[in-house]
């Protein structure tokens, strides 16, 4: 039988997931999971990469992390959920593989370039107080993908430049020291990117414009009420751009069945933008439902989310384990077998 290709993926966990998360990569995660040997990382490590002075923000989102993937559909029996700082091999291989990577070449970095520009109060306003930790997450990640030798690293776009430098990395360590590693294809969902509710390109936690998959039905009816709409439309009864509304833009992800007719009526103008929006919010409340109805779960069983934390980890630990042997032995590390 062929063993089955791996997956890894995972997210920092320095806040709670919002829908954009759920359409571009958590809803292809559950669906993966029945394909795929899957293993999703808490990554801790690199979170504290640009939060070293805020520990307790990492540790708090770690269970609401969790708690996200359970709630979306993530079965711990078919993904293996694990803490990044609780295997050790990932730094240690982090450690190696630093040596195959320039500074100029992490310098190089898009995303990490972008990441900089917009930490100026830890980074300074040209990246003048750029940490080693930071410039380097790159390597880290590299790491993280290498040490299961992932066939595949579903990621959103922005996640790109970080694979080319893993299979950068991976490829100078296969030509040095021997094959032991996989090179990673990054696969990029169909549905990158979900704007945000004040139709900024992305959504997210700092520019306030997300629904988030833990929030209550009145925080959503409240967040759908404020979302942008066409501004050309002034009463109630002028005709209007769906296609220029974010109401418009989220009835095509949640209201299949009634998006043709509520498009219809607005560029008519016999739909008003309240009763629009209530429809909408409607059918994200009920989308959501089931997520909602796991979370509550799940939050009053915590003790069950740490066990599957625990297990998640110790899976992932052995097999990590059997990939280092192999390093050490290919680097000539081997000591006293
Ligand atoms: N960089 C990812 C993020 O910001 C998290 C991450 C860490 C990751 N290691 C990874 C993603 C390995 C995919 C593969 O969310």
């Amino acid at each position: 039988m062929n063993e089955r290709k791996i997956i890894l993926t995972g997210d920092r966990p320095t806040g709670k997931l919002h829908i954009g998360h759920y359409f571009g990569s958590l809803q292809n995660r559950v669906k993966l999971q029945d394909e795929y040997n899957q293993y999703i990382l808490i990554a801790d490590v690199q979170a504290l990469t640009d939060n070293f002075n805020n520990p307790q923000k990492v540790r708090n989102n770690i269970k609401e992390l969790a708690i996200d993937y359970l709630a979306c559909g993530i079965d711990p029996n078919k993904s293996t959920i694990y803490l990044q700082s609780m295997i050790p091999e990932v730094a240690e291989l982090t450690m190696f593989f630093s040596n195959l990577v320039t500074v100029a070449r992490l310098q190089r970095n898009p995303t990490v370039k972008t990441e900089i520009a917009q930490k100026k109060d830890l980074f300074g306003n040209n990246g003048e107080s750029i940490t080693y930790g930071f410039l380097g997450y790159p390597v880290s990640q590299a790491a993280d993908i290498a040490i299961f030798n992932a066939d595949i690293v579903p990621v959103g776009d922005d996640q790109l430049p970080m694979i080319e430098q893993t299979r950068e990395i991976v490829r100078k360590f296969n030509s040095i020291y021997g094959k032991v590693f996989t090179e990673p294809e990054a696969v990029v969902g169909k549905f990158p990117r979900v704007k945000g509710l004040d139709g900024n390109a992305k959504m997210g936690k700092s520019l306030g414009n997300a629904i988030y998959l833990s929030d209550s039905e009145e925080e959503i009816q409240r967040k759908v009420m404020g979302a942008l709409t066409d501004t050309t439309k002034i009463k109630k009864d002028d005709k209007a751009n769906p296609e220029v509304c974010m109401v418009g833009y989220y009835h095509k992800l949640f209201s299949s069945k009634e998006k043709e007719e509520v498009f219809n009526e607005c560029k008519a103008g016999s739909r008003g933008c309240v009763a629009c929006k209530k429809q909408l919010a409607k059918n994200i409340i009920e989308y959501l439902a089931p997520l909602r109805e796991k979370r509550r779960y799940y939050e009053q069983h915590l003790n069950l989310v740490d066990e599957i934390l625990i297990e998640g980890t110790k899976k992932a630990r052995k097999r990590a384990m059997e990939v280092m042997k192999q390093v050490k032995s290919a680097m000539k590390i081997d000591y006293f077998k």
